[in-house]
C-alpha cells in the first residue's frame, strides 16, 4: 500500500471517531510489514481525561493483534490545522518503531511526511545509553 492510500484509510477511520466534546474527529492508519492496515480513531470520555487518540487506538490494536513491525502512520483530522500527533502518540510510537518510521500527516492538498525522529529528537529509551 502506498502513502497516499494509506491517507485514505486514515480519512476512513475518522468516520468512526468518538468525538462529542471537542468535536474534532481524528482517524490513523498504521501499515504493518506483513500489508495489514489497523485503523484508530480518537475516542473521547465525558471524563476528559480518559480519552484516547486516533494513533494510539490504531497502534494498542495492531499490538493486541500480534502485530510488532511498522511501516508508517497515515493521520487525518477534520480541521484545517495539520494534524501532527501529540506528544504521548509520539512516545508510544517510540516504543515500537524506528528514527526513520515515515508518518504522513494530511493536507487539504495531499499530504506531508515526517519520520518520528523528526517528530520526537532525543526520545526517552528505558536503559537507553548516549554512548
Ligand atoms: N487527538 C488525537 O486523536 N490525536 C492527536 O494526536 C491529538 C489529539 C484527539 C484527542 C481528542 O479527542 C481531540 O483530538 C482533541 O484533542
Amino acid at each position: 500500500m502506498n502513502p497516499s492510500e494509506l491517507v485514505k484509510e486514515a480519512f476512513q477511520a475518522l468516520e468512526h471517531a468518538h468525538a462529542p466534546y471537542s468535536e474534532y474527529l481524528v482517524g490513523a492508519a498504521l501499515l504493518c510489514a506483513d500489508g495489514t492496515v489497523f485503523r484508530g480513531c480518537n475516542v473521547e470520555n465525558a471524563s476528559y481525561g480518559l480519552t484516547n487518540c486516533a494513533e494510539r487506538t490504531a497502534i494498542f490494536s495492531a499490538i493486541a493483534a500480534g502485530q510488532r513491525e511498522f511501516i508508517g502512520m497515515a493521520i487525518a483530522a477534520s480541521g484545517e490545522s495539520t494534524p501532527y500527533p501529540c506528544g504521548a502518540c509520539r512516545q508510544v510510537m517510540v516504543e515500537f518503531c524506528q528514527q526513520d518510521f515515515p508518518v504522513y500527516v494530511a493536507k487539504s492538498d495531499g499530504f506531508d511526511t515526517i519520520s518520528l525522529g523528526e517528530l520526537l529528537p532525543n526520545s526517552f529509551e528505558f536503559g537507553a545509553s548516549d554512548a
